[in-house]
């Protein structure tokens, strides 16, 4: 499917830009990972690769970077220059430093272990407080995708901010308002933390369910 995906979009004169933020952070040991597209384009010519130190190793690190053809590159930096003041050069330094020493894959491991645990203390606590709320367990990556057993997303976001629970509703990943049935519960916090945020979740779903936040107003995203 991604050499049909790349061949595709070359004879059709475009580029894909290929999002593969959360590509190394696959947590159970037996996942076997697809190549990355761009092993389809080696040239860069057709595939733009993007990443983020924030998602692999540490949200506080800001640091992206874009894998294609040199001359694709130069003219994002060029095009770059124009839009903002640039980017922190200690953060460059230090991510540069941690690839170029095998830094990097140790800090990956540890982030994978750490997510691993998140995941499971998150899954194990929206289970107990939340049974009839759906999702399948996420083998990579940094979120629970949740069905939200027919209630509103957006009610639940909005309730949640009222409880002490901030989650981001479904449609925030669609467009026209899909995914309303949905919350996205990122796993990056765990044990006791967790637990609350499950206890807080349930609570919100409570006002949610019994049309105590009906009076709210409903964010737009809001499809009744
Ligand atoms: C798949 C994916 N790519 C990229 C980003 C953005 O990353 P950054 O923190 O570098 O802005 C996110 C943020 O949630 C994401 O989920």
């Amino acid at each position: 499917q991604r050499r049909a995906l790349v061949d595709a979009a070359r004879s059709a004169g475009t580029v894909l830009v290929v999002d593969e933020t959360m590509n190394e952070l696959h947590l159970d040991d037996d996942v076997e990972m697809p190549r990355r597209v761009c092993a389809f384009d080696p040239a860069g010519s057709t595939v733009l690769t993007v990443g983020s130190a924030s998602k692999a190793f540490w949200a506080g690190m800001r640091i992206g970077w874009v894998r294609a053809a040199p001359d694709v590159i130069r003219s994002l930096v060029s095009a770059r220059a124009y839009a903002d003041m640039g980017t922190p050069v200690l953060e460059q330094l230090a991510i540069n430093w941690l690839m170029r020493t095998g830094g990097w894959e140790e800090a990956v491991e540890i982030r994978r272990g750490q997510a691993r645990e998140n995941r499971d203390a998150l899954v194990a606590a929206v289970r107990r407080e939340l049974p009839e709320w759906e999702f399948e367990v996420p083998r990579g990556g940094l979120t629970l995708w949740v069905r939200t057993g027919g209630l509103s997303g957006s009610r639940l976001a909005v309730a949640g901010e009222r409880v002490g629970v901030r989650v981001p509703s479904g449609p925030r990943f669609g467009v026209d308002g899909a995914f309303e049935g949905y919350v996205r519960l990122p796993f990056t916090v765990g044990g006791p933390v967790a637990d609350e945020a499950a206890v807080r979740l349930a609570a919100a779903a409570q006002l949610v369910g019994s049309g105590a936040s009906a009076g709210a107003e409903a964010p737009r995203t809001f499809v009744a």
